[in-house]
Order: structure tokens, then C-alpha cells, then sequence
């Protein structure tokens, strides 16, 4: 299947900053796709070079096999999400939908259905001073989708939201996917993204240190077991359970666990509001990483 993006021997240099060195990995259609990596990986970087926002210092950043700019109506091909404060807080919301329409050359009257669609048609004659990280995250939803593009760049859009709209935005995600779009979708937090991507794309220090299919990459990284420490062991015990982990010994406070990835742990005992005082994975992982601390950072240094 052609690729709907695709870098290949991408390299973009700041002066003496090499943001993305030699990047090769190409995402599939009608897929959605995480680009995972540490602060200052390269991730907005690579966003901004399919945008043709900036130009690469050598190789090749294709957007359905061209560069963007050869494509005569980009907006219908990709929509992107770099930057949500980027809205005149005295503008309405349904004027900023409009005039982003405007500027793609689309007619201004979907500008209705789109508050509708990202769930701001209550709100569409509200000034954006007043919106909500969550608010301003739909609405530049509603601004990237003007074009019904192919392909949606999103830049770490879970930042500064709240667990529901973080669900409601997974779901919409999945939508759009389910529509046969593709989404890639930038995070340096592997929780965040282990329930909504289909693929990965790993990059640290620019360097692209793997990809493929997350359930690939979840199963070479899963342990055999999982020894956890908390001074709730009983309540976690029940949650592990209850979420299909098996716990195979216990010891006063420590647990060991199989069945679960230690991501799902993490996830598992903060919802149930149990802190994880000890976390060890006794086949790969060796250090501990759980739910919202699992930053890239703690994972390339065991793999990068
Ligand atoms: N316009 C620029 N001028 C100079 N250096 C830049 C520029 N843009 C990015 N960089 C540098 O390139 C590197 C990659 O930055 P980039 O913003 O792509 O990383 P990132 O993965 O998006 O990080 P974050 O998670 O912090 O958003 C960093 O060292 C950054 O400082
Ligand atoms: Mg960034």
C-alpha cells in the first residue's frame, strides 16, 4: 500500500542543531499513527516539514508521494494542528472557522458543521478569550478539518486536557480514522497514546530508533511479569483482576504481575487512585515506568 506520508533520508538542521537526522519511515493510510519521542526529539519538526513549513536540509518529507507544495490544493490533503493559542481571543469561533475556510478557498458556510462536529455549536458566536484548552483544541480541530483533508498532523493535542476531553478527542480520532483519514499524532508520553495508535514511529535526538504496529511493539516490550510495591496492595489487587492481570506471588507489599504491560498498570492504579511505590519488570523493562510518568525519556535509555 502507497504511503500517505513518508520520509526518507530527512535530515533538518538549525545552524548547528541537527533537529532530525535521516529519517526514513513511511505511514499507511487510514491508520492512525504515533510519533513518540522525548522534548526536543524532533516531533514538530518532522510535523512542520510535511507542511512545508520548513525545508529540509536534505532528503525528502512526501505527503501522498510529492512534496506539499506540489499539490495544488494542499488543504484538501492534509489539515494540521500545531498551535491552539493561535486564535484572536476577540474573534468568534465561527469567524475563525470561516476565515481559515476562506483562506483554503472552501465555502465558509461548513464552518457551522464543523463547531458542530468537534462539539462547539453552542458556543460558535462565543469570543475565544474565553475558551478552555479543551475548547481551543476543538477549535483548531474544526480549523485543520476545513479542507476535509486526507491526512490530519496533530502536535501533541492531548496537552492541557483534561481526562474527558482527552476520551472525547481519542474518539474523534478514531472517527476520522474509521472515515478512512490518516492521523498521525505527535506525544512524548507512550500511555497517552497505547489506546488510540494503530503504529508507531519512535524518534529520539532526531534519530528514528523504530516503527511499526504498536500491538508488535507492546508485545516485544511486554515482560513475563511485573513486580509492583504499593502500600495498597489488596484494592490493587482486585483492580489488576478486574482488568485481566494475573497476579502470580505476593509478599507483603509487593506484588508480581503478569498479564499486563506495565503501562496498563500505571493506567490501572491511577484510576483506582493507588499510588505505584515500586515498579519492576523482570524480562526487558528493567526500569520502572508506569501510566503518566512513561516518558520517552526513561525509554530510550533503555532501548535508544
Ligand atoms: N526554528 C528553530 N530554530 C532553531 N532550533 C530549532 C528550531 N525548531 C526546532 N529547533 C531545535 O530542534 C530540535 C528539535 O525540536 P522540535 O521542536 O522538533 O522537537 P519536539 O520533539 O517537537 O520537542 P517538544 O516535545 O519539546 O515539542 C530541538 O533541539 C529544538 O531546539
Ligand atoms: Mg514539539
Amino acid at each position: 500500500m502507497r504511503p500517505m506520508l513518508e520520509a526518507e533520508a530527512l535530515t533538518k538542521r538549525f545552524g548547528p542543531t541537527v533537529a532530525v537526522s535521516d529519517a526514513g519511515f513511511a505511514i499507511r493510510p487510514g491508520a492512525i499513527t504515533g510519533l513518540l519521542g522525548p522534548d526536543g526529539a524532533g516531533k514538530s519538526t518532522i510535523l512542520r516539514l510535511f507542511l512545508g513549513l520548513v525545508h529540509p536540509t536534505s532528503g525528502f518529507a512526501l505527503v501522498d508521494g510529492r512534496p506539499i507544495h506540489e499539490w495544488t490544493a494542499p488543504s484538501r490533503k492534509v489539515g494540521a494542528v500545531l498551535d491552539i493559542d493561535a486564535f484572536h481571543p476577540s474573534r468568534r469561533a465561527i469567524d475563525s472557522v470561516r476565515w481559515a475556510a476562506r483562506l483554503a478557498g472552501v465555502p465558509s458556510s461548513r464552518a457551522r458543521s464543523l463547531l458542530d462536529q468537534v462539539g462547539l455549536g453552542a458556543v460558535a458566536a462565543q469570543r475565544t478569550r474565553t475558551f478552555s484548552a479543551g475548547m481551543r483544541q476543538r477549535l483548531a480541530l474544526a480549523v485543520a478539518l476545513v479542507g476535509d483533508p486526507e491526512i490530519l498532523l496533530l502536535d501533541e493535542p492531548m496537552n492541557g486536557l483534561d481526562p474527558a476531553e482527552i476520551a472525547w478527542l481519542k474518539d474523534l480520532l478514531r472517527r476520522l480514522r474509521d472515515q478512512g483519514r490518516t492521523v498521525l499524532v505527535t506525544s512524548h508520553l507512550l500511555a497517552e497514546l497505547e489506546d488510540l495508535v494503530d503504529d508507531l514511529v519512535v524518534i529520539s535526538r532526531g534519530r528514528i530508533i523504530g516503527s511499526g504496529s504498536a500491538a508488535a511493539f507492546v508485545d516485544r516490550f511486554q515482560p513475563e511479569t511485573i513486580s509492583v510495591l504499593s502500600d495498597q496492595p489488596q484494592p490493587l489487587g482486585a483492580a489488576v483482576i478486574e482488568a485481566g492481570g494475573e497476579i502470580v506471588g505476593t509478599q507483603g507489599q509487593r506484588m508480581e504481575i503478569s498479564g499486563l504491560t506495565s503501562i496498563q498498570l500505571g493506567r490501572i492504579a491511577r484510576v483506582a487512585g493507588i499510588a505505584l511505590l515500586g515498579l519492576t519488570e523482570e524480562r526487558g523493562l528493567t526500569r520502572a515506568f508506569s501510566g503518566a510518568a512513561a516518558t520517552m525519556t526513561e525509554f530510550t535509555r533503555e532501548f535508544g
